[in-house]
């Protein structure tokens, strides 16, 4: 933080947009290329960017095991109207939702026989682990409850490049007769 702590507000997380204003702002007075990473710390993540860890994973492992398994199953596959949760089926429903849409709806009605019972950080623990057995990677830091962050998290198994929307829509091209 030595190099951005004169702007001080890099000290505070919630201000993302100031950090943005001033990335940008600091581009402009700053010879070097350093602070593009400031920047793109700002753009959508998707869950191919690593956003939980493997410690969290394991976690929430035992939490799916405890609160979810006995309808769910072991291998996530599922059983009578218990949906899947891995696999072809989960990515039909949740590609391109973010992951606070997932977090919301486990923490909101699951377990279905007695909802609202997992906190908020077991609730964060439990999507890690749908993540990691979906096959998203592990990253370096944990996925935290905090609402704003996590719909940030776009759903996606593309890479955030392709995933995430362009600044401006082109404009169509004017048909000719
Ligand atoms: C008592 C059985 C039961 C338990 C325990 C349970 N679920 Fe469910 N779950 C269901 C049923 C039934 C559905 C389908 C609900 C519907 O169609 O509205 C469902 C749906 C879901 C969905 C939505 C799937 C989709 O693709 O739309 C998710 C995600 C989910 N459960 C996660 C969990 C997690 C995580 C836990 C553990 C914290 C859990 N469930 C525990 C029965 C259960």
């Amino acid at each position: 933080m030595s190099r951005s702590g004169k702007f001080g507000v890099f000290d505070q997380s919630s201000a993302t947009n100031w950090a943005a204003l001033i990335a940008l702002l600091a581009a402009f007075l700053t010879v070097g290329g350093t602070i593009r990473s400031v920047r793109a710390a700002d753009s959508q993540r998707t869950t191919m960017d690593g956003v939980f860890t493997d410690a969290q994973a394991a976690r929430g492992k035992a939490v799916y095991s405890q609160n979810c398994a006995s309808c769910h199953m072991d291998d996530l596959s599922g059983s009578g109207q218990a949906l899947p949760l891995a696999g072809d089926a989960f990515m039909e429903t949740w590609d391109g939702q973010t992951v606070a849409d997932l977090n919301d709806l486990v923490h909101n009605t699951m377990p279905q026989d007695k909802p609202g019972s997992l906190s908020a950080n077991d609730t964060v623990d439990v999507i890690s682990y749908l993540l990691q057995f979906n096959k998203f990677p592990a990253g370096k830091d944990e996925l935290k409850p905090d609402p704003a962050g996590l719909k940030n998290i776009l759903i996606s198994k593309k890479a955030p490049a392709d995933a995430a929307p362009p600044p401006t829509p082109a404009p169509s091209p004017t048909p000719s007769k």
